[in-house]
Parts: C-alpha cells; structure tokens; sequence
C-alpha cells in the first residue's frame, strides 16, 4: 500500500492525566523500555511526516526534556491553557503557521497504535478525498468516548461527547478514538469556528467533523478492526493491560524471527532490545533498555540484564546485569550481578555468587564463585579461586589491581588495591595481598599455622567437642598400639624371610 506522506503528525499531550495519580506526567509513564509518548512518536514517525509536532502544557519543561533529549525530531508547541482538543490544535496551527497537506492528529497517551493502522487511515483518506477522515472502532463499552453520529446511509454526520449525547446516542458503541486525517488548509479555517456551547465549555476538535460536513466536504470514518490498539491509557491498570499487550507484540516479532521463548508469560523484552536469530530465553527473564543479544546465547532463567551486550552462545543464568559487555561462549551465574563497566572475554566465566564493576577479565579466565572483582583488569587463561575479594575502596578511594595472564590466585585472597599480580603468579590461599607479587612468584601473606594442642580438653572441658576429642585421641592412641604390635609381628616375620605386612597391604 503506497501511502501518501502526511505534511504533519500533531500529538496532542497537553493533557494533566490526573488519574495516574502521579507527580510524572502521564505521558512520561514506562512500558517496554519507553515512554508512552515514545511509543506513539515512533508510529508516527514510521508514517515519515514532514513535520512531527508535539503539544505540551501540564508539566511541559519535564515532556520537552524528555522529547529533546530522545525525540530530537520532534518539534513542541506550548497550549498555555488546556481549552479542549480543538483549542490545543489551533494552538498549533496559529504557532507553527498554516500546513498544507495532510495533518495526522493524534494523542501522546495510545501506546498500541500502530503505523501500519494510521496508514490505513491516510489511505482511506486519500483514497475517498475526504477533508476529514476520523479513525473509530466498535468497543464493548462505548462510556466516556465520544460517539459517532451516522446517517440511515451510514455516511458520517458528526461526533457527539458522552456529556452532550442523548440517551439514544450514547447507546453507539461506535467510538471516536480521537485519531483524525485532516486536509490541512480545511482544518486551518474549521477549528477557528468551532464554538464552546457544550457540556464542558471546551472548543471540541470533534466539532470540526460537523463543519467541515455543513460546508459540503466530504466526512469520513476508517473502522479500527481491533478496538483495544485505539484506547488510551488514562490509568495505571490500563498502562498495565497495555504493556503486557506491547511485550506480547515484542515477543512474537521475537519469536518469528529465529528467538525461542520458552515462556512469554513471564518473559519482558523492551522495545529497542536487538536479538539475533537462535537466541534461547528462558522463562522469568528481562531484557532492558539497549541490550544485544547474539546468536545462539542462552539467556536465563531468572535473568535481567539492562543496556547489555551478549556474544554469541554465552549462557547466562540466574543473573543480574547492568552495562555489562559478554563474551562470546562465556559464562554468568547461577546468581551473579555484573555491574557496569563489566567486559567477559570470550570463554570467560563469572560463576555462582560473583559480584563485578568495572572488571576487565580476559579470555578464558574463571572467576568461579563467591567473588567480588571491582576496578580490576585480569589477564587470559587465570583462575580466581573462590572467595577471592578484590578490595577496591579505601573508605575514600577506589583503586584499580591488575592481574596477569595464566594467574592462579588461592582461595580467599584479599588483593588489596593498588596491587599487581603478575603473569604466571601465585597467591596463596587465605593471603591478605598488599604487595605486588613478580610474575612467576607465589604470593604468600598469612601467619604460619600453629595446633596448641588439647586445648579444647582443657579450655572447653565437659562439651560435646571435647567429648568427640576425647574418642579421636582414644582411638588415635589405640591404633599406634595396634600399630606398634603388628610391627613386632613385621619384624618377627621378616627375620623369617616372610613379606612385610605393609606390602601385604599394597598387593
Ligand atoms: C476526546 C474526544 C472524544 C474521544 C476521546 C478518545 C474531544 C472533544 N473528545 O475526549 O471524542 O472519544 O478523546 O480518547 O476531542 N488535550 C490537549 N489539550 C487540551 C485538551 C486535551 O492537549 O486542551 C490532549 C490530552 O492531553 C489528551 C487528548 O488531548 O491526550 C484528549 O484529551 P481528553 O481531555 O482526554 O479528551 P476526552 O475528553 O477523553
Ligand atoms: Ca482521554
């Protein structure tokens, strides 16, 4: 379907959308990794307008932050005083000056529209050479929308609000979903001349349907044919209900292009997140924000990464992470939590119970389990051993240890920043490292190990443990009796020529 591209897409969003009950502006509200306006922005945006134009009143400086900062294509029109949907469209045209052409106007706050519907709707549009084209839907429960208003013949004569409407009006269950075609120049002239008489005292941009119809140009409707994609989001159950629609959406798109998703019920994908064909998502996993999913990954169960990069066929599970970069075969959890600033070579592990920052860790290295690694750089091919803590904070400062490449660092190391371990080293478990140690060397700072022996029986006398000393001693002294007895046998035997007992055994 060639679609003629509209001169501009007005959105209106001035609106206070008190039933948030929130100190964000509505519009500003997330779902799938945007704001609701972003989500109406991008539809809009897939039309190709010439111009894209936002309306902003309630909380304008936060919506126009947000725009300039995400929607740098969007141009904002202030509606000082909310006067209704028609003041806020004349507001723009009387600001951004006359538009020739076709004006899309819609609203901030229908996250579910999408571009292929509103160029059905232009289509029509065009098509029928209407001044006005109006986008509706048959709902269940027509209350709080405005009504459209049909001839016998079925030809459009107007929309009536709810608070305007006769009883036998407000028994059509064919809504106006706010969402208009317009021919530019047309509505230019038609929203100065529509009048405030009604329920709520407001210039009504449905009124223009009624004036542009009684100047002899010709009205026309396009029926949305799923009715839930046209409503709005006016609370948080329905911003909700229209996520959970969204991520369905996102998910099956997903879906047929090569992912697998074991569970979509419990699985979150946000709008820009990018996955390559092959990628396994297992159930109760998030993926937020710019996160990139390569190839063959696995990722989850219980996963939420956020602005994350995974390389192909790495498997992730159980783990939380944020700004993280993910080498190809490498490996995350169960249960760890990379931070950002967090770059796994290929093939290199961070394993059950580690916790990253701004971590370098080189390829093929195993950070295995119970491990903190903050500012640290680790070279290839090294092994930390678990309960490794890499004690980056004075209280003050962070500081940075570098660790080389095929270094074996013991089991519950503290490497003390600013430290090196150099390639090919040691450190012994249980050191405390605060020097650094050569390549080659074996790093060794803990007290040597001294038994005082029975102190237990003496110090804990009348417990359990002394009780179970006591036997081990008793049975310690026992076997070195039995022990000397056999050697007397030993020495007998092999006076006699006959095998010692002790090779006996070996055989
Ligand atoms: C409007 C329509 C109604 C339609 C419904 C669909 C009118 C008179 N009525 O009713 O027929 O069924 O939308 O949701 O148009 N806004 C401004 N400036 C204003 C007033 C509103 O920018 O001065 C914006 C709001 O932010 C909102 C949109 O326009 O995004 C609709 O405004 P709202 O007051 O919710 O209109 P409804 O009464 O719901
Ligand atoms: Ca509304």
């Amino acid at each position: 379907m060639s679609v003629p591209r509209p001169a501009a897409v007005i959105v209106l969003a001035a609106g206070e959308g008190t039933r948030m009950k929130s100190k964000k502006p509505k519009v500003l509200h997330e779902l799938c990794g945007l704001a609701l306006l972003d989500h109406m922005l991008a539809a809009a945006r897939g039309l190709e307008p010439d111009r894209l134009i936002l309306v902003t009143g309630h909380a304008r400086e936060q919506v126009e932050a947000h725009v300039a900062a995400t929607s740098p294509d969007a141009q904002t029109v202030v509606q000082e005083v909310r006067r209704g949907t028609g003041h806020a469209v004349r507001t723009v045209l009387e600001k951004a000056g006359p538009i020739e052409g076709t004006i899309l106007v819609t609203y901030g706050d229908t996250p579910l529209l999408r571009t292929e519907t509103l160029a059905e709707l232009l289509a029509t549009h065009a098509r029928e050479g209407n001044a006005v084209t109006v986008l509706t839907a048959e709902v269940p429960d027509p209350t709080g929308y405005g009504r459209i208003v049909r001839d016998a013949a079925g030809a459009v004569l107007r929309i009536v609000e709810e608070k305007d409407a006769t009883p036998e009006e407000r028994a059509i269950r064919e809504m106006n979903s706010g969402v208009y075609a317009f021919d530019g120049v047309l509505l230019a002239d038609a929203v100065k001349r529509v009048s405030t008489a009604n329920a709520q005292g407001e210039e009504y941009l449905t009124d223009v349907l009624a004036i542009l119809r009684e100047d002899g140009h010709r009205v026309g409707a396009y029926v949305a044919a799923d009715h839930a994609e046209v409503e709005g989001v006016n609370d948080r159950v329905q911003l909700a209900a229209a996520r959970q629609v969204l991520n369905r959406r996102i998910l099956e798109r997903h879906m047929r292009d090569g992912v697998t998703v074991i569970d979509p019920a419990s699985t979150w994908i946000d709008a820009n997140v990018v996955l390559e064909p092959d990628v396994v998502i297992h159930p109760g996993t998030q993926l937020h924000g710019r996160t990139v999913v390569a190839e063959g990954a696995e990722i989850g169960p219980g996963s939420t990464l956020t602005d994350t990069v995974v390389g192909e066929e790495a498997v992730v599970r159980n783990a939380v992470c944020v700004s993280a970069r993910i080498g190809p075969q490498a490996q995350v959890g169960p249960f760890a939590y990379l931070r950002p600033g967090t770059v796994l070579a290929r093939k290199a592990k961070a394993g059950t119970f580690v916790e990253m920052k701004n971590a370098q860790v080189g390829e093929g290295t195993k950070v295995p389990h119970l491990t903190y690694a903050g500012d640290a750089v680790i070279g290839a091919g090294s092994n930390i051993g678990a309960a490794t803590v890499f004690v980056n904070y004075d209280g003050v400062n962070k500081h940075k240890t570098v660790v080389g490449d095929h270094a074996f660092v013991g089991c519950d190391t503290m490497l003390v920043a600013p430290v090196t371990v150099g390639d090919g080293a040691y450190t012994a478990a249980g050191s405390v490292i605060t020097d650094d140690v050569p390549p080659g060397a074996i790093g060794v700072a803990r007290e040597r190990q001294r038994n005082v022996g029975e102190w237990v029986l003496r110090r804990r006398a009348g417990t359990a443990s002394a009780a179970a000393a006591r036997r081990a001693i008793a049975r310690q002294t026992e076997e070195a009796y039995q022990g000397e007895q056999a050697e007397e046998v030993d020495k007998a035997g092999a006076a006699e020529g006959a095998v010692p007992a002790e090779e006996q055994r070996e055989k």
